[in-house]
């Protein structure tokens, strides 16, 4: 490929003085994508990533249909091609005992001259495998210069607060040694992930975290609904299981903190799995559970953290994916999340509207714009997220009736499956349809209480009580869903 004169000069730059137009501090989820699709408008990139090998992690294995949707638009989706990748078509919920199968919503699509209904498919895959397929598309992007180096600190000016880049350690080849390096540029772009080493310098809320995630992989085990993720609930917290790959099954299971069950006295977490998990899983899966578990080890956990979105004020540096905003892993929403971000942010920031990023002003207007646009997705998954997983987690006798109202409300079928998982998909962009569906949820609920309470007209003595029940619940519905709701409405 010949290179324009521009290129050269930015090379030149690059090399010389290590100054770039952004930096990306961050070769994950976020940072790839952000750092591919700046560069393809021309930009040039550093992107900066401590540790280049792929990475062995249990967390962004299953991309919904909208984040595949969103990387074809970033032109990154070879990168899940290669992988062994697994095709999604939706969920099979298993309710004590008896499931039901909520497939991604039909929807319509150009074909050329034609329309075509069609069903759009998620993928699972090994986390480390599809990181390298992004970087080795960064990597083939002659605009970006990725650098295994340790971002350590930003660099502010003195006058004035702005970032002007950051500090790094990188590693010398010949004497291992580890040396200070400086990386600068127009603008710096924070996406180190949940446990971000920069957010409590910029940003003022704190990540929550109420139960982890531990993890097995489970070889050759016998899936009851193939191509489907199974979300087992209502005997325990919920347990994700879906296939990463043609003979690896990935078992999420979640723990809250303090779960007596749990308890060093009572076994800790292995005993946990041998009392409660193994028994509430489909029979056909409890076998290779057991095997999983034959090492003797402790599984391996990731937190679950809950952390809502805000905006920054800083000049020349925006701080995003994980390191901004998190929600639980329950739906499987980050990665869909990331992937719409960069699209949103590489439109908001394009050539076209910010011809030069030495324009900090234009940024912080286009970063106002950025936090509220992204919430049509954005919004959706993190409070679905969150509300399901208190119905998942049921604790107290509310939630459990809206876990049950939950099942029942799917097993109506039709776009009681179709609204919902087109939420979880990422497909459907509108914060006013999931708020629809919770409340539709809630009063079946209340009707299922009022007929168990009552059963049938000769039971109508018993209606205060069943008023009351409602009541309750419809409250705890509130108290579920509106925290989340606040939450998104902050700047
Ligand atoms: C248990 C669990 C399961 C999940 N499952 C799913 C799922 O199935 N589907 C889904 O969509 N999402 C899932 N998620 C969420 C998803 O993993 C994240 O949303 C996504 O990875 C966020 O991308 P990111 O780029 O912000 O962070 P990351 O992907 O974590 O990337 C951060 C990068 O920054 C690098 N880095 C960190 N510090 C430095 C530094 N100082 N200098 C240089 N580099 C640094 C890291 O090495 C890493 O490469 C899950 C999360 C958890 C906790
Ligand atoms: C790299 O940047 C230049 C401008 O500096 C741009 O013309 C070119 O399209 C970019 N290259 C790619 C492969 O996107």
């Amino acid at each position: 490929m010949s290179s324009t004169p521009r290129e050269i000069a930015n090379k030149r730059r690059k090399i010389e003085y290590h100054h770039a137009d952004v930096i990306v501090v961050g070769a994950g989820i976020f940072g790839c994508a952000a750092a591919f699709a700046l560069a393809k408008q021309g930009r040039s990139v550093f992107l900066l990533e401590r540790w280049m090998q792929e990475p062995d992690r249990i967390v962004g294995e299953l991309l919904q249909p909208g984040g595949v949707e969103a990387l074809k638009k970033l032109g990154l989706e070879k990168c899940l091609e290669g992988i062994d990748a697994i095709s999604c078509k939706g969920y099979d919920v298993i309710y004590s005992g008896s499931d039901v199968l909520i497939q991604y919503p039909e929807e319509v699509v150009r074909d050329g001259e034609k329309e075509v209904r069609r069903r759009p498919e998620g993928r699972s895959f090994h986390h480390g495998r599809f990181i390298s397929q992004l970087r080795k598309a960064c990597a083939s992007q002659p605009n970006i210069t990725i650098v295994e180096t340790e971002v350590t600190d930003t660099i502010k000016t003195q006058n004035k607060p702005q970032i002007l880049g950051v500090e790094t350690l990188t590693k010398n080849p010949l004497t291992s040694l580890k040396e200070p390096d400086c990386y600068f540029a127009k603008l710096t772009i924070i996406a180190d992930g949940y446990a971000s080493k920069f957010r409590k310098q910029y940003i003022k809320t704190k990540p929550v975290v109420k139960s982890k995630f531990y993890a097995l992989e489970l070889i050759d085990c016998p899936m009851p609904a193939p191509n489907y993720g199974i979300v087992v609930i209502g005997d325990t917290e919920p347990i994700l299981l879906y296939q990463i790959g043609t003979h690896e099954t990935r078992a999420l299971i979640d723990i809250p903190e303090n779960t007596p069950t749990a308890a060093v006295s009572a076994g800790g977490v292995r005993g946990h799995f041998a009392n409660v998990v193994i028994p509430s899983l489909p029979e056909q899966v409890q076998a290779c559970v057991r095997l999983a578990l034959s090492d003797g080890k402790i599984p391996r956990s990731m937190p679950n953290s809950f952390l809502p979105p805000s905006t920054q004020q800083t000049k020349g540096m925006v701080m995003l994916g994980d390191a901004m905003n998190m929600r639980h892993p329950l739906t499987g929403g980050g990665m869909t999340v990331a992937f719409n971000d960069v699209v949103l942010l590489s439109h908001l920031l394009s050539p076209e509207k910010i011809p030069d990023l030495e324009d900090t002003t234009a940024i912080q207007k286009a970063m106002k714009e950025f936090h509220w646009k992204r919430k049509n997705l954005s919004s959706v998954i993190n409070i679905l997220a969150m509300a399901l997983y208190s119905l998942f987690a049921a604790n107290d006798r509310q939630l459990h009736a809206l876990q049950k109202g939950c099942f029942a409300y799917f097993r109506r079928g039709g776009n009681c499956i179709d609204g919902p998982s087109g939420l979880l998909a990422g497909i459907i962009k509108r914060p006013i349809v999931l708020f629809y569906h919770f409340f539709a949820v809630a009063l079946l609920s209340i009707w299922i209480v009022f007929q168990e309470t009552m059963g049938g007209l000769l039971g109508i003595w018993k209606l205060p009580l069943a008023m009351e029940k409602s009541v309750g619940i419809f409250w705890k519905a509130c108290v579920v869903i509106f925290p989340y709701i606040a939450s998104e409405l902050k700047t």
